[in-house]
């Protein structure tokens, strides 16, 4: 990349002018991040407690549908537009295909009602993908030891459906399977759905850092496996362009980049190629590294949330999902 102009020599040009005092760094910043660029995950379950700690997650807990709503209320006041939700259900539930994902009276349909109830102002968002609720851990519907495809689309039709149904503003994907952004598309519009948004992960990679989060939605145990045939390989950058260019097509609103920090390059692609509101997902095992180097005293826990926040804005994102984000949106006044 050439820049625009060239400098002149020293000492004309001394970059440090424009970092001299705050009101000028401020004055110039490229970038900025405010609660409104936060969306904030729930993990819901539905044991008996309101709050229960996830080991993994320091300062995550696994919520009741009445804690959830507590959460909502409290990222109305600070200002965070969306929650998403992932549920913890009861293994006792868990079967091949996955049944609880469909329920209309479950966990997630009890969530988005307690949470409209407490806090309508707020997005709800959640995510479409079966591995919460089978006894595998796998996305999507396992024939012979095989992920396949199109025999899942239809349990992510309904799935997101029955999610719409109960008053999600964003269905959000995340399963990879090809084809489900069009399956759930035609699924919301078939049924007058006609608003309901629809965020894909759409560069979703296989990846190391899921690690807590399945502990926390307990599909650690289940998995079998991995998700190789269906999330990406990280090797590539190329193919989630097409991945991309493919959810569009098939009737994406928004498209998310996940993992988050080691994917900046994908999500700077993307964003400038497709000129679409683009997100970052700073994963559970993101989460959970910082955290260990922050209760260790390694990393200033204040300065590390804004400048990993505010490198998403910087690549491109119109907003982040991050566990940090309530203490992220304190941190910047609200
Ligand atoms: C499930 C799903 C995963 C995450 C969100 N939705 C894990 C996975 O694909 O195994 C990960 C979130 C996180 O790590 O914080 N489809």
């Amino acid at each position: 990349m050439t820049l625009p102009f060239m400098p002149g020599p020293f000492p004309m040009a001394r970059p440090r002018r424009l970092r001299s005092q705050p009101w000028v760094r401020r004055l110039v910043a490229e970038t900025t991040l405010t609660p409104s660029d936060l969306i904030w995950p729930l993990i819901v379950h539905d044991g008996a407690e309101d709050r229960v700690p996830v080991p993994s997650m320091p300062g995550v807990f696994r919520l009741s549908p009445k804690a959830a709503a507590e959460a909502a209320k409290e990222a109305r006041d600070l200002g965070i537009p969306m929650v998403a939700l992932f549920p913890n259900v009861d293994a006792a539930t868990k079967d091949a295909i996955g049944t609880g994902a469909t329920d209309p009276d479950g966990l997630i349909p009890d969530c988005i009602k307690a949470i409209k109830d407490a806090a309508p102002e707020i997005g709800v968002m959640c995510d479409v993908a079966l591995d919460c609720y089978t006894d595998h851990g796998h996305d999507g519907i396992v024939e012979d030891g095989r992920i396949v495809n199109d025999a899942s689309l239809d349990r992510l039709a309904e799935q997101a459906f029955i999610q719409a149904h109960a008053g999600a503003d964003v269905v959000a994907p995340s399963d990879m399977m090809d084809g489900r952004v069009q399956a759930i598309r035609e699924a919301l519009e078939a049924n007058g759905f006609h608003d309901t948004l629809i965020l894909s992960y759409a560069a979703k990679f296989a990846s190391a850092f899921y690690g807590p989060y399945r502990d926390a939605v307990g599909s650690t145990k289940m998995l079998t496996g991995d998700k190789k045939t269906y999330q990406m390989d990280y090797a590539n950058s190329d193919e989630a362009l097409k991945e991309v260019a493919m959810d569009i097509s098939e009737g994406a609103d928004m498209v998310m980049v996940k993992p988050g920090m080691p994917y900046l390059d994908i999500v700077q692609r993307v964003s400038e190629t497709f000129k679409l509101p683009t997100f970052a997902y700073q994963v559970s095992g993101e989460y959970a590294m910082m955290q260990a180097s922050i209760a260790n005293g390694w990393l200033d826990q204040d300065r590390a949330i804004l400048e990993t926040l505010h490198g998403f804005k910087r690549a491109g994102c119109s907003g982040v999902l991050s566990y940090f984000a309530p203490q992220a949106a304190r941190l910047l006044g609200a």
